[in-house]
């Protein structure tokens, strides 16, 4: 059984993805949040967590941990500073908590348009700090994947997707597929040390994944 930290747990993407750990084989959730309160919804799944916050030390929440999945975010009306403050500084200090605790690998929710953050008006400042996340994660020398999906919607998944490095087109994705697509993440060789884009389609997610170009 392999240890999971899920950091962002308590969000829409991180809920999702503790139950699909929670519910396989080979590994087991543990969910970071960063509020007591937040403590018994994840309880009551028979998940167990570990407080921490991005702007803190969380360092000990990485204790006994094999993989992680960061899936946290500072949301959509908060100002660049916290944009900076979450998804750049707080995912950076998660890859060199997780490099200083051995890690075998980091699985990365990022976000389509990285790559080209001034073409997404609005978006830049957020995006800018995903790449720069993303990045930093590139070069860490940690075995990583970073996906990177379109829109999310509250949808159903259905596991039918299309999936490229770059598929220069935009959509939307439930974030039930992207929780999946993630956890799959966590043992594809297919997804070792690349990045790709996704969004809902008609393949499968899991063959998808497994050869994707
Ligand atoms: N929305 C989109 O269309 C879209 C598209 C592509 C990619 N993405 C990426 O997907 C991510 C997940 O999306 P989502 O809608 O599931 O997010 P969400 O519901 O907004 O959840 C974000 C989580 O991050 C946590 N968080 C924020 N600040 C934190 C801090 N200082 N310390 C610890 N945790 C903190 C929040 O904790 P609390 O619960 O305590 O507030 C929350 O649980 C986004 O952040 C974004 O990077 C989004």
């Amino acid at each position: 059984m392999q240890n999971i930290l899920v950091i962002g747990a308590n969000g829409k993407t991180g809920r999702i993805i503790s139950k699909v750990l929670r519910d396989s084989m080979e590994f087991k959730p543990y969910a970071m949040i960063r509020k007591d309160i937040q403590k018994p919804f994840f309880k009551n799944l028979g998940i167990e967590t570990r407080l921490g916050d991005l702007e803190e030390d969380f360092s000990d929440a990485f204790k006994g941990i094999d993989k992680v999945i960061f899936a946290a975010g500072s949301g959509g009306n908060t100002s660049d500073e916290k944009t900076v403050a979450i998804d750049q500084q707080g995912a950076i200090r998660a890859v060199e908590f997780a490099k200083a605790h051995k890690l075998q690998k980091f699985v990365m929710l990022s976000s389509m348009g990285t790559d080209a953050p001034n073409r997404v008006e609005g978006l830049e400042n957020y995006l800018k700090a995903k790449k720069a996340a993303d990045d930093f994660l590139r070069e860490s020398k940690m075995v990583y994947t970073i996906v990177q999906p379109g829109g999310l919607t509250n949808e159903k998944g259905n596991q039918k997707v299309e999936i490229s490095k770059s598929l220069k087109k935009m959509g939307q994705i439930s974030r039930e597929d992207v929780a999946q697509a993630l956890v799959y993440a966590l043992e594809l060789e297919r997804t070792k040390n690349t990045s790709f884009e996704m969004i809902s389609g008609q393949d499968d997610l899991k063959q998808s994944m497994k050869n994707f170009k």
